[in-house]
């Protein structure tokens, strides 16, 4: 998740992109650039870093031109530098890019072999380097990059100007999100509309497969398959400049909620062959034989990414039948742990910053352990220090609280525990097709899920006074009973815990009082009878009851009337789907209780001391 901006007007463009790469920072702020043209010729200007530093960079040379790109980054191929950061540049053409371009390894190859050479390590530059392969051989700008984007796959928004068409921006897009914004006689374009609210509130969005082209005399809109133009509408954005930034939530705990289909699509997104039933694990240097002689894996993390690596025991037991450790990360630097030969560390860390975590995985590495860490921040310490990264991609996760990049951990060891099964030969062809086709439900099932919402408010209206509350999970999912648990606390300061419900006896049962809301987490799973019974054994206590269950699930419903209905799954995925309630849940509550969503008293984004 990239933010980019472009504009064409009588205005000096510097200004406005700085300006709007600052709107845009919340996407991404790990390094930026703009490029602009003066006296026809293109420049470009980059550096590592917050866009603060960029406009330090440039503040000598007092740039003024009037048509410009710009682009704030959040890595996802190679990390934060200046030679990997946007604009990238080929001969006369500049293209700002957000967005992952799934088959850039092979198009680099083919374009090295025509002698094109490349200066960073990102996708974006191959966009680039096809369309100046496309412009020389006598195409117009609108012509080359629509050669160039048929070979292309993957998700993209991007601008582009071409140093011999000066009057001239393109902007395409597919799968990420391009608008356009409407001036006096000065026209933009961005990935979200605070980049542009200061000069205009009349804006178009692109849809897939369109491509504008904006002059200095206004813009048009064709559809880059049919090469039909495209009527659009123009709409009057009524948000303020600090709503915008939240695409109009309220908060960004609320609007990272809502992003996760797309977040969890971009983690999937390359990741396997349905065709080939094969896993692509880029950046992951395990080849599979090393896969096929793993002993052991050891799961480590701390908070919200501890809970997924609980979840990645359950699912890499069953489906690979290899033994697992999950451990806290602080317990695991200090317990002297026994690591055995052929093992693998697995670290989840959204930040890759975690100081806990980097001190188990650094232990871990001189104990003879292989580490692989499932990150969200390229770049990042726990990246360049692992043996191998999976990338989640979850784009910047901004609210204190963890949710897409919790979910999106979840994806990443359901394709490495498919990976591993596969190496380890533990699952048919047929049933890695039929978890692949499952995974590729994934977004449109979470969407559903984030139906629930209103349902969720008016539970939470009845709740959000309580003083204590009770999460009950059993198998895969008693790991998103903890984390229901700590996201009510993190975030409305209701006292909570999680608890595996057949231990419930043992201890939390003699809790239970009129005054006690327990939530069940009861999926169609293996465990299903069990939670059943135990949600009985809550009710005959006077305890109040709320349960999420399957879609369609009568017996449950028979248990209490505060229902939350899920779209059905298989077991493995069924933490990623009943997690969105219980975020929504926590987030509603705490919004009743007026407490700061975003920020919670006494916790930070990234704990980087012990
Ligand atoms: C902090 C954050 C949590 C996060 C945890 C681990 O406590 O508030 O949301 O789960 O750190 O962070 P990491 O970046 O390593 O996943």
């Amino acid at each position: 998740m990239c933010g980019i901006i472009g504009y064409i007007g009588s205005r000096n463009a510097i200004p406005v992109l700085i300006n709007g790469l600052k709107r845009l920072e919340y996407r991404g702020y790990d390094s930026a650039g703009i490029s602009f043209l003066k006296d026809d010729k293109i420049g470009v200007r980059r550096c590592a870093g917050k866009i603060k530093e960029l406009e330090i960079f440039i503040r000598k040379e007092k740039l003024k031109s009037n048509i410009g790109l710009g682009h704030t980054r959040w890595a996802t191929h190679g990390k934060p530098s200046e030679e990997n950061a946007h604009p990238h540049r080929a001969g006369g053409i500049v293209v700002v890019h957000n967005g992952i371009i799934e088959n850039y390894i092979e198009l680099k190859e083919g374009l090295k072999k025509k002698g094109h050479v490349f200066t960073s390590e990102t996708d974006t530059e191959v966009i680039c380097h096809l369309i100046l392969s496309y412009s020389k051989k006598g195409h117009g700008l609108e012509q080359a990059t629509k050669e160039a984007l048929k070979l292309v796959k993957g998700a993209y928004a991007i601008g582009v100007i071409n140093e011999a068409e000066p009057d001239k921006i393109l902007a395409v897009k597919k799968d990420s999100p391009l608008v356009i914004g409407l001036g006096d006689g000065e026209y933009f374009i961005a990935s979200d509309m605070p980049a542009f609210l200061k000069y205009t509130r009349d804006a178009m969005i692109l849809e897939n497969g369109e491509m504008a082209t904006l002059t200095h005399k206004g813009v048009s809109v064709s559809d880059i398959y049919s090469n039909r133009p495209v009527k659009k509408k123009v709409m009057k954005i009524t948000w303020s400049p600090a709503m915008a930034e939240k695409g109009g939530y309220k908060h960004f705990m609320l609007k990272e909620i809502y992003e996760q289909p797309r977040a969890i699509a971009d983690t999937i997104r390359g990741r396997f062959s349905l065709e080939k039933g094969e896993v692509n694990l880029k950046e992951f240097s395990l080849k599979q034989s090393d896969l096929k002689k793993l002993k052991k894996v050891f799961l480590v993390a701390c908070g919200t990414s501890w809970h997924a690596a609980l979840v990645g025991k359950y699912m890499i037991e069953d489906m690979a039948r290899v033994p697992c450790e999950v451990d806290i990360a602080s317990e695991f630097r200090y317990r002297r742990p026994l690591i055995p030969g052929n093992c693998l560390m697995i670290v989840l860390t959204q930040s890759g910053e975690t100081a806990d975590t980097l001190a188990a995985q650094k232990e871990a590495k001189r104990l003879g352990a292989r580490v692989l860490t499932i990150c969200n921040v390229v770049g990042s310490t726990s990246s360049r220090e692992a043996d191998g990264v999976f990338y989640t991609h979850s784009g910047p996760e901004i609210g204190v609280a963890s949710t897409k990049a919790f979910t999106t951990q979840l994806t990443a060891l359901y394709i490495l525990s498919v990976a591993l099964a596969k190496a380890k030969g533990q699952l048919r062809a047929a049933e890695i097709t039929a978890l692949f086709n499952e995974l590729l439900q994934l977004p449109e099932k979470v969407e559903k899920a984030l139906k629930c919402d209103d349902s969720i408010l008016k539970i939470a209206k009845k709740f959000y006074r309580v003083r204590d509350f009770l999460y009950l999970g059993r198998g895969i999912n008693f790991p998103i009973a903890l984390e229901g648990a700590l996201k009510l606390k993190e975030i409305s300061y209701i006292h909570a815990e999680g608890y595996p419900a057949g231990e419930m006896k043992h201890g939390p049962i003699a809790l239970i009082d009129n005054d006690m809301p327990v939530l069940a987490l009861a999926p169609d799973d293996r465990v299903l009878e069990k939670i059943l019974s135990n949600m009985e054994e809550v009710k005959s206590r006077g305890g109040k009851l709320i349960a999420v269950a399957t879609e369609g699930n009568t017996r449950v419903h028979a248990h209490t009337s505060h229902m939350l209905f899920m779209p059905e799954t298989n077991y493995y995925l069924s933490p990623v789907i009943f997690s969105i309630p219980l975020h929504l849940l926590a987030y509603h509550m705490a919004v009743l209780r007026k407490c700061n969503v975003d920020q919670p008293r006494n916790l930070a984004k990234s704990v980087t001391v012990e």
